[in-house]
């Protein structure tokens, strides 16, 4: 098969998804399924207009009226609650001639207005009512008229949303993976809190190879972070020396997302946390859960298609714990809009050194901080030679072998409750990219089928 010789669109992206498939058996994947201009609108019907989307956390919507502009996919939505304290998802798309009726990244109101003709939206998504309505509409069905709305539904403060009508619930989709999710974001009995607003910005990478990397890819910190690993005063944490870390790494996936871990040996890290977080333990974790958020150092991971998390220690002289949740919005082939998020336990978000270590901690990994900019440079260059017709005639394949069968040394299958329900879970960091070929796999069973199952 050669992509663009055929000249049937349908066919061409048909093959290339099979290809994936075909790819991933033995550990490859097509290079021309990154930044390709063919595929991408089917990505955003098949995947991101079936999947559950993250969209926000609750902390962000506390008060009625509280909104907030967030996508699914490019479809840009309005996140609010309404009078009643009910969470919706309105298309920012008036039900008169389409225009968008909210003009503010967030906020909090009662009613939209829409701007071009006035036509008025309770924030529950019913029609209020419109100018010279007893004129202009003596007619008209006012109960039939409201906002366009995605299903939404939340767990562990964690709210997402879907276009399709039919498809697993939220549940069912997230599957084995609510486990760890307990641990990130329910460890304490209050939850966690989103701090401020999120940083946003806009990179030409492609949501995959961000979602990709953060799914577990320990492997590139040696190279890309060589720098920041080389201060001295990084290897201070849980461990003596850099070469502990191996012995403390951990990666498991369930069937569709990832999650990445450091522990240490010793009960009592709690992620770099004050001790005062011992006190705040959520009684509902079972104990399994309970020893691994005290072992913890640091979490990452993704939940397919394009959230993905980081928390715990950070060490070096810049600051930390913290929590992260990112959101890698597609913007067009090889382009991505990222949403970051910065979120603490709700027992410390009243303490002042904490939140200022907290945030200094989210601040590196952002646009200004030191690993962002190591990382967006290689991500960027992924994108524009991913998009080379070369990849498309030669058929290039790239690699993530290891893991699979003997390939990859000081890697070993771990069994013990401790580590939650995963599909596999393995010790052993940087030698692994099981995780990779999950958040691959998730994607082909998207795009060939249309939909998730559940
Ligand atoms: S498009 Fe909104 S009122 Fe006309
Ligand atoms: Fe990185």
């Amino acid at each position: 098969m050669s992509l663009p010789n055929t000249g049937d669109w349908e066919r061409d992206v048909a093959a290339l998804i099979e290809r994936v498939g075909d790819d991933l058996a033995d550990g490859r994947y097509p290079m021309a399924m990154l930044n390709n201009p063919d595929l991408y609108p089917t990505e955003l019907r098949r995947i991101f207009g079936h999947a559950w989307n993250y969209l926000g956390h609750v902390s962000e919507f506390t008060e009625p009226g509280d909104y907030a502009r967030r996508y699914i996919g490019e479809d840009p939505f309005i996140l609010t609650r309404d009078e009643s304290g009910e969470l919706h998802a309105f298309l920012d798309s008036c039900m008169h001639r389409g225009a968008q009726f909210c003009t503010a990244e967030s906020g909090n109101t009662s009613h939209f207005r829409c701007p071009y003709h006035g036509w008025t939206y309770k924030n529950d998504g019913t029609l209020q009512g419109m100018p010279h309505m007893a004129e202009a509409y003596q007619d008209l069905d006012e109960e039939e008229i409201a906002l366009t709305e995605a299903h939404i539904d939340s767990y562990r403060g964690l709210i997402f949303g879907r276009i399709a009508d039919e498809g697993p619930t939220l549940r069912e989709y997230l599957g084995e993976f609510t486990w760890y999710l307990d641990v990130l974001f329910g460890a304490t009995s209050e939850g966690m809190t989103v701090v401020g607003e999120p940083h946003r910005w806009e990179a030409d990478h492609d949501w995959k190879t961000s979602a990709d990397n953060f799914s577990g890819d320990s492997y590139h910190v040696l190279t890309t972070h060589q720098a920041g690993l080389e201060t001295e005063t990084l290897a201070r944490g849980p461990w003596e020396k850099l070469d502990d870390f191996p012995g403390a790494s951990y990666l498991a996936c369930t069937d569709r997302h990832s999650v990445g871990y450091y522990l240490s040996q010793e009960e009592g890290t709690f992620m770099g946390y004050p001790d005062s977080i011992r006190d705040t333990l959520n009684p509902a974790l079972s104990d399994e859960q309970r020893e691994l958020f005290s072992r913890s150092v640091f979490h990452f991971g993704t939940v397919f298609p394009n959230m993905s998390i980081i928390h715990g220690i950070q060490s070096g002289g810049w600051g930390g714990p913290w929590a992260c949740i990112r959101k890698w919005n597609p913007r067009g082939p090889g382009t991505t809009e990222t949403t970051s998020w910065w979120l603490v336990p709700t027992e410390l978000a009243d303490d002042e050194g904490f939140l200022e270590d907290s945030h200094r901690g989210w601040e590196s990994l952002s646009p200004g901080g030191a690993f962002e900019s190591d990382d967006l440079t290689i991500w960027e260059g992924i994108s524009d030679s991913s998009g080379a017709v070369t990849h498309e005639l030669r058929e290039t394949r790239g690699n993530m072998q290891q893991g699979l069968g003997a390939m990859s040394d000081e890697v070993e299958t771990v069994e013990d409750p401790l580590h939650g329900p995963a599909a596999v879970t393995s010790k052993g960091l940087y030698f692994d990219e099981r995780n990779s070929q999950t958040l691959l796999r998730s994607w082909y069973e998207m795009m060939r089928q249309g939909a998730p199952e559940s």
